[in-house]
């Protein structure tokens, strides 16, 4: 990684098209939408999500978080009604879709900044892999990424995806658990993309992971993660309804677990709806 390459990843973005939401819709949500997911019966507003057959629902209550609810809600053609109210208004999807702009970029600047070709980049928790398919696409240097994921449908997916998007030669799909990524490390990566994945780890998974990361990275290498905040109002609507139980940390938290294993010269960037904030760290020992 060149050494001034990630002093200013504001530039990086600065044309990206964010999805936001202006002042009467916050107060719309945060008054009467958010409060009413929230607190009104779980087992009411299930049964309506049954009724209405939303595959976001079904989707999450079948493997919650997993790789078919990021589908359906990146996607921009939706089957049901209860889906296109879920994914237009919610606040998470909106700020799920700014995430993978925003992460596609910095990828694809990293990428391009990189000083060893072909760049590697290592996706962990990567689902069908979207956002390295973006960034793939976007980036001008020879890269290759090895994707790695616990579910076998999303490879399925990510293998139709690569094909169309002409990407196939460049990524490999490994089936693991990321706590095991120790013996995934076969390609040292310059990148290694933890993009939707930390919510779901405890801290001792984190460091685990983190840990085993350090030992193969070269200096100047760099990691790409994402924080979660409560910007969103809705984790008790998502817990109860969806059974979806994320773990929300800051930046700063995330750093927490960088920092000792030799990642420093951090750079947050934030999507316009605070929910997420891309960390970027770099390896500086
Ligand atoms: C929320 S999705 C994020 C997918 C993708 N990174 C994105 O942001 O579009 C989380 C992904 O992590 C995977 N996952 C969750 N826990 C995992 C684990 N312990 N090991 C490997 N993959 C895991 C899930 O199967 C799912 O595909």
């Amino acid at each position: 990684m060149k050494p001034e390459s990630i002093d200013a990843p504001e530039s990086w973005i600065a044309d990206l098209e964010f999805e936001k939401c202006g002042p009467l819709r916050r107060a719309l949500k945060k008054c009467i939408t958010n409060p009413f997911s929230n607190y009104f019966p779980a087992a009411f507003q299930k049964t309506a999500l049954r009724f209405m057959r939303s595959e976001l629902a079904e989707a999450n209550w079948t493997d919650p978080g997993g790789w078919r609810s990021m589908v359906i809600s990146y996607d921009r053609h939706r089957h049901r009604f209860a889906d296109k109210l879920l994914c237009t208004l919610g606040t998470i999807p909106m700020a799920l879709r700014n995430r993978r702009k925003l992460g596609a970029r910095v990828l694809a600047r990293l990428i391009d900044a990189s000083e060893s070709e072909p760049v590697e980049v290592l996706c962990l928790g990567a689902g069908p892999g979207q956002i390295i398919t973006d960034a793939l696409r976007e980036c001008h240097r020879k890269a290759r990424a090895t994707l790695v994921d616990i579910s076998d449908a999303a490879f399925d997916y990510g293998r139709t995806l690569a094909a169309r998007s002409g990407t196939a030669s460049q990524v490999r799909f490994i089936k693991g658990d990321v706590c095991d990524v120790k013996g995934m490390l076969d390609r040292p990566p310059d990148i290694v993309k933890m993009l939707g994945i930390c919510e779901y780890l405890t801290d001792e998974q984190l460091t685990h992971i983190v840990g085993c990361l350090a030992g193969v990275m070269g200096r100047g290498s760099a990691i790409v993660t994402n924080s979660l905040s409560l910007a969103h109002g809705t984790d008790r609507f998502f817990r109860r309804v969806f059974g979806l139980h994320m773990i929300h940390r800051t930046p700063e938290e995330l750093q927490g677990f960088l920092a000792p294993a030799g990642f420093s010269d951090f750079k947050v960037l934030a999507e316009p709806l605070g929910v997420y904030h891309i960390l970027i760290g770099r390896k500086v020992r």
